[in-house]
């Protein structure tokens, strides 16, 4: 008998189509499945789980007496408990490396678009409202030359370091539990506490893990710490930041604008006060979203699936090891 293998969410139908030939495959493609008989049934039977933010609590693991095994299609592991899946023997794996261009483009992209008012005046084009020349008050500012501050000095955070400071001449400070000299060497990074890199940077840009030390990081006092000019950008998770706060530091004009890349709940609501706002740019969490990097990270989750249900180590192990 084949093992069972729970697909959830985001995984490249091709690598579903590979995994199928050595899998018994359950295939659930929305948001939360709690409760629903099907769900419940395939958690069951799985030996293995790959899939894009499931939330592996507790209360799921219950349900799951044959798992061995689960692989997240994406760095960021806070859907994860990993005590709780390492007290149980059972295995997690995430898929950092391969995003860290994709995600770094994209948080750039934000950081342009957001500085530029891409899609602000994007809209002002298609709407036909293009009938005299740009006013002033209209103009972005320049990203160019500035001081990029990153909180999280990571793989994705020295990515970013790169396209700003050999692309856009940018200087960069940061933040980080330990200094990395990678970015210091090759990007002129100046590692500095909290609150220098938020009183200098002219854009501050979030890139941390989502822990119990970061959640809410971001709020009232670091916003009133940044310049009034300043453009705040989270690339990491939305619980990272006080989105109260942020609806207030900008609408009181604490800082510029914000591009957001995440939210507190995800999907948003539509009714979520800050999609009113004409200052922030937000995507829905597309970080890592490319036809060639979502087909790059499902491969290695695949690849970490595959190595788990064969007893093996997968390359990426975030559990204990037994
Ligand atoms: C990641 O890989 O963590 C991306 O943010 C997608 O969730």
């Amino acid at each position: 008998m084949k093992p069972n293998v729970l697909v959830y969410m985001r995984v490249d139908s091709r690598v579903v189509k590979e995994l199928e030939k050595d899998y018994e495959v359950t295939i659930f493609q929305n948001h939360e499945y709690l409760g629903d008989p099907h769900f419940d049934d395939a958690l069951q039977k799985a030996d293995g789980i790959i899939g894009l933010a499931l939330k592996v609590t507790k209360e799921l693991l219950d349900k799951a007496p044959h798992l061995k095994i689960v692989s997240n299609v994406s760095v960021g592991y806070d859907n994860l408990d990993v005590d709780e899946l390492s007290n149980r023997g059972i295995m997690a794996t995430n898929t950092p490396g391969v995003l860290n261009d994709t995600t770094a483009d994209a948080i750039f992209g934000l950081m342009l678009a957001t500085a530029r008012r891409i899609p602000e005046l994007d809209l002002f084009v298609k709407s036909g409202k293009w009938d005299i020349s740009l006013q002033p008050n209209q103009y972005g500012v320049d990203v160019h030359h500035k001081t990029l501050g990153i909180i999280g000095m990571g793989n994705i955070g020295c990515a970013i370091a790169k396209r700003a400071h050999l692309g856009f001449g940018m200087t960069i400070l940061y933040h980080n539990r330990t200094r990395n000299e990678e970015a210091e060497t090759l990007y002129e990074a100046t590692y500095c506490e909290l609150d220098t890199l938020l009183q200098q940077s002219d854009f501050v840009c979030l890139m941390v893990p989502a822990t119990k030390e970061t959640e809410k990081m971001i709020g009232t006092n670091e916003f009133k710490k940044m310049k009034s000019s300043a453009i705040f950008i989270n690339g990491s998770r939305g619980k990272n930041v006080d989105e109260e706060a942020l609806y207030k530091a900008l609408v009181n004009s604490d800082i510029l604008a914000a591009g957001i890349d995440v939210f507190t709940q995800e999907p948003t609501s539509p009714t979520n006060p800050l999609l009113k706002l004409k200052n922030i740019v937000t995507l829905p969490h597309i970080g890592s979203s490319t036809t060639e990097c979502e087909f790059n990270m499902s491969k290695l989750a695949a690849l970490n699936l595959k190595k788990g249900l064969n007893g093996e180590t997968p390359p990426n192990l975030l559990t204990k090891k037994f």
